[in-house]
């Protein structure tokens, strides 16, 4: 309470009421606003309230009546008046005509009472009786029913007995609120009288039964909450109830059908009649309920069909699991607000509807998020519609009869979180897009038709608890899945196990050569591939056998013997990469090389071999591995390159000290902030030298910590081109630059473009984003998109650098065995553009040029000067110097999924006052 309301009072009287206020304070301030009724005095009537702060007095039988209660309850004594001492009687308010005061309000809510409620019937103006959440005790008094000054009758939380009187009385009710006690009996017929009501709330009274009484005379009626008793018969009559905001039966006994008019209600929002099992019929139509949020008849005996919602723009959840239904309505597109959806454990055929696309879901609150089918007879293949979902966390169809293939476009579904496609007929191979989906904690496919080798890119993913895959045909699963810690992996003992057959495993790919591995980022089985083969084979064409006549002039070749002679017969081993061994040579002149040599049964990577040969003999830059030579004698495909002896900055960052030591790599030193920035330069250069000075520009397309190698002078050289790509030139005719180039999605996971990803559009700006991921490996020594940086579950490498940098943190990401020994803003710098350079618009990334004249900077920073690099033009000025980059949005937690298929609904216990 305060003057502020007086202000549009003419001055007299506000200065009355400052006199009053004033006079007052010291007893009123801390009366808070339950004291209403007297400010409303206050304003009507300043002179009135001026007489009965001197004058007005309680009647005798009032006074004792509240004394009674004050000592029942053991609550303060006051000091002069109960009506006005806020200090000691604030639960009480009063009212005055002038000689007399008279209590109209009794507010005891959380008091820790016990025992049963005291006489009330001295109290003859009483309009309001708050006992909500003590500790009461006894029965209902019926002298509280009978009293028919009261407007608001709030009992509930507390322990009362016995039955509900009789109601008559209680004409003048708007809320009557006894939710949560052990009152046992029926609701009386009376009730039938509480014409001024407009809330009734008699949830979770579990020993309250019998029939729902008529409530048509009930016009006031807003809320209805009466879930969780023990209710039989049929639903009640609510006709005349025009502006009924909500039905909430949950949880009862009702039985018979559902009355037509039940659902004409425009204004309803809550509409939760489940868990009443007896409940069955068809379920009328719904269209008259234009402003439906809830709608929850899960858990009943319902048939037919699952209502068709076309006008209820509004609904949030729909629940109808666990009932008889049979169909359902293909087209659920224009619930713009739809958040989650069950219909799971029906009986219901035909084939999966569409459901909204994200793109009409404009608001940032109502996505839908969950969906579960899970346990009908639905067949037919996932909608495509489906795919345009993007806010999905969860989706159910386990137990149905659903076929075709698992579309590569969930990999889209980047929210994903649980699938759950087990136990239909699904055919084909899992689509390795999946892998795209780092969120996920669940994959179930067991009991499919599934083939084909089972992705390596599911080993990528941060969180991945726990893989299905029993009762299936698939040929092969990756070491590297059942390697992966703290994943529950199910499959058939027949499968085969291979190794790492690609380079899209970030971890794998390592070596003390350059450039060792050649691959597809597509992990194909040893199987597949060996059959493909096979039957290739039977069909002989010229085609499959390569020559010197492919090779380019330029390249030199080796006969196998000259290889055999220069590798000592394959005698050192110095790593395995994607196709094949590598081994150390030493050419007739003493110049050491890298021999890389295909494995012969396999046809993968002919046309990255013929790439890489292709490449190589043309482009010469000092910060690219150079190729010596090839061989393509008797089958085999061997590449020759320059001996790199200190292996890859993979090798370094994470292969020193104590870290893992895959393939024998020796151990390596950390490496210093310094010569970090030097490798980043070196090979920002290669890079760079690939997008600029090659015409038409060249994409690397796998760039990566284990394809960046060093030399005995730890100078880096970019390796491995057989992925590269050349984008088609500006089309002469309009003169547009290229726009990019439409491909397979190739690369490996942790590094690639979420832009091309997604658009499938190639540009140089593709490797500026990989780049960026290995300039904040080199920062924090953690690998892209590995769940091991500390407590940042859900965060890729990216998310959790840009938080550091927001919160002024960096020194809490950057790698420890850097021990601080750094220029803290030149980090600052460099850690600036690795997030700029994976931004998701790739216009928004820099060039490689700019990146180049940045690290540079940073190294003068640090009192070091790059030696300029006579191949290569550094282009740009200075784009980044302490400029701040746009914060990467951190989506918000999502609500808990149990993953049985049960909806978490933060409205469905919405409080109705
Ligand atoms: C209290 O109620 C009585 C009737 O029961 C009425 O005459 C009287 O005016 C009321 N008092 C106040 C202060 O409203
Ligand atoms: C009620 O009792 C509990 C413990 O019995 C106590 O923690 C709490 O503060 C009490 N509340 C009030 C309002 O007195
Ligand atoms: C009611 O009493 C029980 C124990 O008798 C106590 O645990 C609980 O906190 C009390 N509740 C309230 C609201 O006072
Ligand atoms: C469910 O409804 C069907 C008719 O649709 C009826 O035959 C069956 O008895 C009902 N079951 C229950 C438990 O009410
Ligand atoms: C989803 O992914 C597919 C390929 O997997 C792609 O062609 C399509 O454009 C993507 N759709 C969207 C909306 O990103
Ligand atoms: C995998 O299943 C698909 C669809 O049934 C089929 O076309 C393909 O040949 C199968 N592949 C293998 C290797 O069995
Ligand atoms: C692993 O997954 C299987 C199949 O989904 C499940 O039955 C089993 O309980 C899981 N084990 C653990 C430890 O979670």
């Amino acid at each position: 309470m305060n003057s502020s309301p007086m202000s549009s009072k003419t001055s007299t009287i506000s200065a009355l009421v400052s006199a009053a206020m004033a006079m007052t304070r010291g007893l009123f301030l801390r009366r808070a606003s339950i004291r209403l009724l007297v400010s409303m005095f206050l304003l009507c009537s300043v002179e009135l309230m001026h007489i009965q702060m001197a004058n007005a007095a309680l009647s005798p039988a009032e006074e004792s009546a509240l004394e009674n209660w004050r000592q029942r309850f053991n609550l303060t004594k006051w000091t002069v008046d109960p009506c006005v001492d806020s200090a000691t009687a604030a639960w009480v308010t009063c009212s005055t005509d002038g000689q007399t005061s008279t209590v109209i309000s009794i507010d005891l809510k959380q008091r820790n009472l016990t025992g049963p409620i005291p006489d009330t019937t001295a109290f003859t103006n009483l309009s309001r009786l708050v006992l909500s959440e003590n500790n009461l005790t006894g029965g209902l008094p019926p002298s509280i029913f009978n009293q028919s000054t009261l407007q608001l009758l709030y009992l509930e939380s507390n322990q009362f007995g016995g039955s509900i009187p009789d109601m008559s009385a209680l004409t003048s009710v708007t809320e009557l609120a006894l939710d949560s006690t052990q009152i046992s009996g029926t609701i009386p017929e009376s009730i039938s009288r509480m014409t001024a009501a407009t809330h009734i709330r008699l949830q979770n009274n579990p020993n309250l039964t019998g029939a729902i009484p008529d409530l048509s005379a009930l016009s006031n009626l807003l809320y209805l909450d009466a879930g969780f008793c023990a209710l039989n018969g049929s639903l009640p009559d609510l006709r005349n109830a025009k502006d009924l905001i909500s039905v909430k039966l949950a949880q009862n006994d009702l039985s018979g059908t559902i009355p037509p008019a039940l659902f004409q209600h425009e204004k309803v929002k809550y509409m939760e009649l489940n868990d009443n099992s007896r409940l069955s019929g068809n379920v009328p139509d719904v269209t008259g309920l234009l402003e439906v949020e809830s709608f929850q008849l899960k858990n009943c005996n319902l048939s037919g069909a699952v209502p068709h919602f076309t006008t209820n723009v509004k609904l949030k959840y729909l629940g109808l699991e666990n009932n008889q239904f049979t169909t359902i309505p293909t087209d659920f597109t224009n619930l713009t607000d739809l958040q989650a959806m069950s219909v799971q454990n029906n009986s219901i055929t035909g084939v999966l509807p569409d459901l909204p696309p994200s793109y009409i879901q404009t608001d940032a609150e109502n996505q839908l998020k969950w969906i579960t089918f899970s346990n009908n007879r639905f067949s037919g293949g996932i909608p495509k519609s489906w795919n345009e979902l993007k806010y999905l966390e969860a989706v159910n169809a386990d137990h149905n009869n659903l076929s075709g293939v698992i579309p590569k476009e969930m990999g889209n579904l980047t929210n994903l979180k649980h699938l759950t496609l087990s136990y239909n007929q699904f055919s084909g191979s899992i689509p390795e897009e999946l892998g795209f989906l780092l969120k996920l904690e669940t994959l179930s496919l067991e009991n499919n038709q599934l083939n084909g080798t089972v992705p390596e890119s599911l080993a990528s993913l941060p969180n991945l608890q726990d893989l299905a895959l029993t009762n299936n045909r698939f040929t092969a699963i990756p070491e590297v899945l059942r390697q992966k810690p703290g994943l529950n992996l199910t499959y058939d003992n027949n499968v085969q196990i291979i190794d790492g057959k690609s380079s899209s495993s970030s971890g794998l790919s390592a070596g003390a050569i350059a450039g060792v591995v050649i691959g597809a980022a597509v992990a194909i089985a040893a199987v597949l591939a060996i059959v493909l083969y096979m039957t290739r084979k039977r069909r002989k064409s010229n085609k499959d056998q390569l020559s010197k006549d492919d090779m380019p002039k330029s390249a030199h070749a080796f006969t196998l013997k000259e290889i055999k002679a220069i590798t000592g017969n394959n005698k050192t081993l110095i790593g395995r990469g994607g196709f094949g061994p590598v081994y150390y040579g030493k050419l007739a002149d003493g110049k050491e090389v890298a021999v890389k040599v295909r494995a012969t049964d396999s046809k993968q990577g002919y046309s990255e071999f013929l790439n890489e040969v292709r490449l190589l003999s043309r482009l010469h830059h000092r910060n690219l591995v150079p190729l010596v030579g090839y061989c393509v004698e008797a089958q085999q495909q061997i590449l020759v390159y320059v001996y790199m002896s200190e292996g890859s900055l993979y090798e370094h960052l994470y292969h020193s000290g104590s870290g893992a030591k895959r393939y024998q790599s020796p151990e390596r030193q950390p490496l210093s902030w310094i010569k970090r920035l030097d490798i980043l330069i070196d090979a920002a250069r290669g890079i760079e030298y690939l997008h600029k000075d090659c015409n038409p520009p060249l994409i690397h397309r796998d760039v990566k910590a284990s394809n960046i190698l060093l030399n005995d002078k730890l100078e880096a050289k970019v390796g491995d081109l057989g992925l590269s790509k050349q984008i088609p030139e500006a089309d002469p005719a309009d003169g547009a630059p290229p726009t990019g180039v439409s491909t397979a999605v190739k690369g490996t996971f942790g590094y690639l473009d979420p832009e091309y990803f997604v658009r499938r559009k190639l540009t140089t700006k593709s490797d500026v984003f990989s780049f960026g991921m290995v300039i904040l490996e080199i920062i924090t020594c953690k690998r892209p998109q590995n769940q091991d940086f500390s407590g940042a579950d859900d965060f890729t490498l990216a998310e959790w650098v840009q938080n550091a940098v927001s919160e002024d943190q960096l020194e809490s990401v950057v790698d420890s065995t850097l021990k601080g020994e750094y220029n803290d803003e030149g980090m600052l710098m460099v850690a600036h553009v690795a997030l700029k350079c994976v931004l998701p618009d790739s216009a928004d990334r820099p060039e490689m040029g700019a990146i180049v004249t940045a690290l540079n900077e940073a190294l003068l920073l640090e009192g070091h000067a790059d030696i300029p690099n006579p191949d290569s033009e550094t282009a740009g000025s200075v784009p980044f110097s302490g400029q701040l980059v746009p914060p990467i949005i951190l989506p918000s937690p999502p609500p808990s999924f149990v993953s049985t298929g049960q909806f978490s609904h933060p409205s469905w216990n919405t409080d109705p006052r």
